[in-house]
């Protein structure tokens, strides 16, 4: 709890412009154009340890994978620990879980302090010998005059690892179950690649990683004729708001060709997902060379098995037959 306060997610108002502020510039469309062919090679990797045939599974030997060795990557750690920081960060994600019992709090606990401690030692390194990486540039990075503290860059670089993981691999596992689901429309981006980008803002609406928000009113709000008094907890169904069928016709329908498709799946506000570009890049890359390579992939015959949490949306596995 006590890393959480430094989150950029936890603050508000001006602490929270500052944080933001420090961190933008790693995530602009600039930065993740010039950082695109370093994460093409990371997927074009994992794809070829992955291989293919019958029953592969594409949540554990694929998608649970790019996150994390993209973020290794241009963290600045070393990709042979991804396996621990995916682990530590597994351990955390309980941090939202309100129903975590107290052995999970002490998982996450050591996890919180053995992860900070590992990032605090590559900070001290590329303090020394700075790099091209995220870990020197919020050393480096200047806000108003401002610098971030060690507390607050291990704090953020562990926002950034927990912030990024289960939800991208939610994108790549959902987006593909979806496409298997409506060959239609797999047959459609694969005559039509140039659509990859709208496909996978359709693919964002059409079944969200993360399927609610939350907030404190700090005002009464007056909604369509209902008072929410100032003080409420308040949850957002990003979900439900990207299936209203007042802003999309027929809202259950996946279709790629949709235009006007602007998804709530990354929130909104103060507060929109600071990574949203770095995601769809890695979906993009992901799902191009995935329909590169195989011409043919089934759904292997068995039940889908959903993971049980209500506000993320994601795949316990999705094994598919997937051949050239
Ligand atoms: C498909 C993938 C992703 C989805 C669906 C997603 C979703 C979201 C959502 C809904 C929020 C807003 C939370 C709120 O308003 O309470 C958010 C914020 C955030 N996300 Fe993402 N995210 C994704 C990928 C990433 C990645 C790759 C990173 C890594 C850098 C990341 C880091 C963050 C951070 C740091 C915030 C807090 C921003 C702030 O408070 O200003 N996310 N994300």
């Amino acid at each position: 709890m006590r890393a959480t306060r430094s989150w950029m997610l936890m603050r508000d108002g001006e602490a929270h412009r500052r944080l933001r502020g420090l961190a933008n510039p790693l995530f602009t469309a600039r930065a993740i154009r010039e950082i695109t062919p370093r994460i093409d090679g990371i997927v074009h990797q994992l794809m070829d340890d992955m291989g293919e045939g019958p029953g592969v599974d594409l949540i554990g030997s694929l998608a649970a994978l790019v996150p994390v060795t993209v973020f290794c990557g241009l963290g600045g750690l070393p990709v042979e620990d991804r396996d621990l920081c995916r682990k530590w960060t597994d351990a955390l994600g309980h941090v939202i879980d309100p129903a975590a019992d107290e052995a999970t709090r002490r998982v996450m606990n050591d996890a919180a302090e053995e992860f900070a401690a590992y990032i605090a030692e590559h900070l001290d390194r590329r303090r020394a010998a700075p790099q091209d990486d995220i870990i020197s540039r919020l050393l480096l990075a200047e806000f108003d005059g401002e610098k971030l503290s060690d507390d607050e860059i291990i704090a953020n670089v562990m926002m950034f690892f927990m912030g990024g993981h289960e939800t991208t691999v939610n994108l790549i596992g959902n987006g593909i179950l979806a496409l298997l689901r409506h060959p239609d429309q797999l047959r459609i981006l694969r005559e039509e690649p140039g659509l990859i980008d709208n496909a996978i803002d359709e693919l964002l609406r059409y079944d969200a990683p993360i399927q609610l928000v939350a907030r404190i009113t700090t005002g009464d709000i007056d909604l369509d004729g209902t008072t929410i008094p100032a003080g409420s907890k308040v949850m957002i169904l990003l979900g439900a708001a990207n299936r209203d069928p007042l802003r999309y016709d027929d809202p259950d329908r996946l279709d790629l060709r949709r235009t006007d498709v602007r998804p709530l799946s990354f929130g909104g506000g103060p507060h929109y997902c600071i990574g949203a570009l770095l995601a769809k890049a890695e979906a993009r890359l992901v799902f191009t060379e995935l329909l590169r390579r195989h011409r043919n992939i089934q759904l292997t015959h068995g039940d889908i098995a959903w993971r049980p949490q209500v506000n993320i949306r994601g795949l316990r596995e999705l094994r598919v037959d997937l051949t050239s």
